[in-house]
């Protein structure tokens, strides 16, 4: 075998273990365990002889020196932050598996003419600063003033969490990279959903990777004594928050089965003063829409806010909306599907195509070149969740078949 298997799932195991105890599997960008496990990567990073080092936005990426100094490097990554409670292989599979090639390729004494990169990324998941791909957005330019003046519910701003994991936010121009700055970009990762396990395929060759809208919705009312304001008189802004909710529900089902499907989501509410005895004066919540049609993600709030305001306004209720992040639907790159199709098939695995419809550091990594991402089955294609899955063979397969793939790029790109 060309990956050592028992390796790849001892580290995964490790790092997942790196939770906060009483919520497993979380270990959120910006925090304190989130460095933890910094740490623990970069001494595997460095003890696999990888040169290692946080860039100015704040990835952890490792090195390994190609035979041709002229070639742009080969760039390997995923994540080792998480939603909370849900994490336990979604992003650290990808960032594992790449260690895992480059001490591979290491010990097998071969080298690359590309230089090979493996990146951790910082904050793929949604951030306390309500904005996710942080790492990836950098390397394409695309991490706004704007963004980094964010302040999560603690004050801090993004600028100074950047700092706070050892990123350099006054340079962050150094870590940006011109439209053909990636030789290519592979990322393993779980499916997160049920078409490989039904299917019984060991790996899934990304087709193109949705594209997702966020925005800010503030329903503002009045806040009040809950015993002594009469009903008549009240503004309750959850009550008017709950319209919302239910209505995107309706409306994403009803557009669910077209050729390309929407979904749509309210999972972040904060209510406001959120005391039993106290009428809710203010609900902020995130809509995310995501569609493989880039018009429809943005239509789809606009309209939606439309409609609903008349009723609110007979509520006592206003609205407030505010973009958080737009990521366009973005395709994985025939070179690299291919290499993938051809190294699972050296490989005798079986494969298919399939798009993604979670969002990936690839999205933004696309800006600098071509990208591809390697699925394996999870269990139930739970994801996002506690009871995400993965059997270590699967780990494996994922592992081998980037090796497989990374060898051929390495052969095929200038
Ligand atoms: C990332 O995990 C996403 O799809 O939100
Ligand atoms: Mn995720
Ligand atoms: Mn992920």
């Amino acid at each position: 075998m060309t990956i050592n298997a028992d390796r790849l799932w001892a580290r995964i195991e490790a790092l997942s273990r790196i939770t906060d105890p009483d919520r497993p599997w979380t270990r959120r960008s910006f925090s304190p365990l989130f460095l933890k496990g910094r740490e623990w990567l970069a001494r595997e990073f460095r003890a696999s002889g990888l040169e290692t080092s946080i860039d100015a936005a704040g990835n952890l990426v490792g090195r390994l020196a190609g035979s041709d100094p002229d070639l742009k490097p080969i760039v390997i990554g995923s994540h080792s932050d998480t939603v909370p409670s849900g994490g336990r292989y979604d992003g650290i599979l990808g960032v594992i598996a790449g260690l895992e090639v480059a001490q591979s390729l290491l010990e097998r004494g071969e080298r690359l003419r590309h230089p090979l990169e493996i990146y951790d990324f910082l904050a793929e998941e949604p951030s306390e600063f309500g904005l996710s791909c942080i790492g990836s957005r950098a390397l394409a330019g695309m991490l706004s003033d704007e963004m980094l003046n964010l302040r999560r519910p603690d004050g801090m701003t993004l600028m100074e969490g950047l700092a706070y994991v050892g990123g350099d936010p006054e340079s962050l121009a150094s870590v940006r990279r011109p439209s053909d700055g990636t030789a290519a970009y592979v990322e393993v990762h779980i499916e997160q959903g049920r078409v490989l396990e039904q299917e019984n395929i060991a790996i899934g060759i990304v087709t193109d990777i949705v594209g997702i809208h966020r925005e800010r919705i503030t329903v503002v009312g009045r806040a009040d004594h809950a015993g002594a304001t009469p009903m008549p008189l009240r503004a309750d802004a959850l009550v008017g928050a709950a319209r919302i909710v239910e209505m995107v529900y309706d409306r994403a089902l009803a557009l669910a089965g077209g050729d390309k499907p929407l979904v749509a989501t309210i999972g972040k509410l904060d209510v406001q003063p959120n005391a039993a005895n106290a009428v809710p004066g203010e609900v902020e919540m995130v809509l995310e829409v995501r569609c493989g049609d880039e018009t429809v993600t943005r239509t789809f709030p606009a309209s939606l806010i439309e409609e609903v305001r008349p009723s609110l306004a007979a509520l006592g209720l206003d609205i407030r909306v505010e973009p958080v992040s737009h990521a366009s639907p973005t395709p994985c790159a025939p070179i690299v599907r291919d290499a993938i199709r051809a190294a699972a098939s050296s490989l005798g695995l079986s494969s298919r195509d399939l798009p993604s419809g979670a969002g990936h550091d690839g999205v933004f990594v696309a800006q600098t070149g071509p990208i591809g991402m390697i699925f394996v089955p999870c269990r139930d294609g739970r994801s996002h969740a506690p009871d995400e899955l993965i059997e270590p063979h699967q780990a494996a397969d994922g592992a081998r078949v980037l090796f497989e793939t990374v060898r051929r790029l390495d052969t095929i790109l200038g």
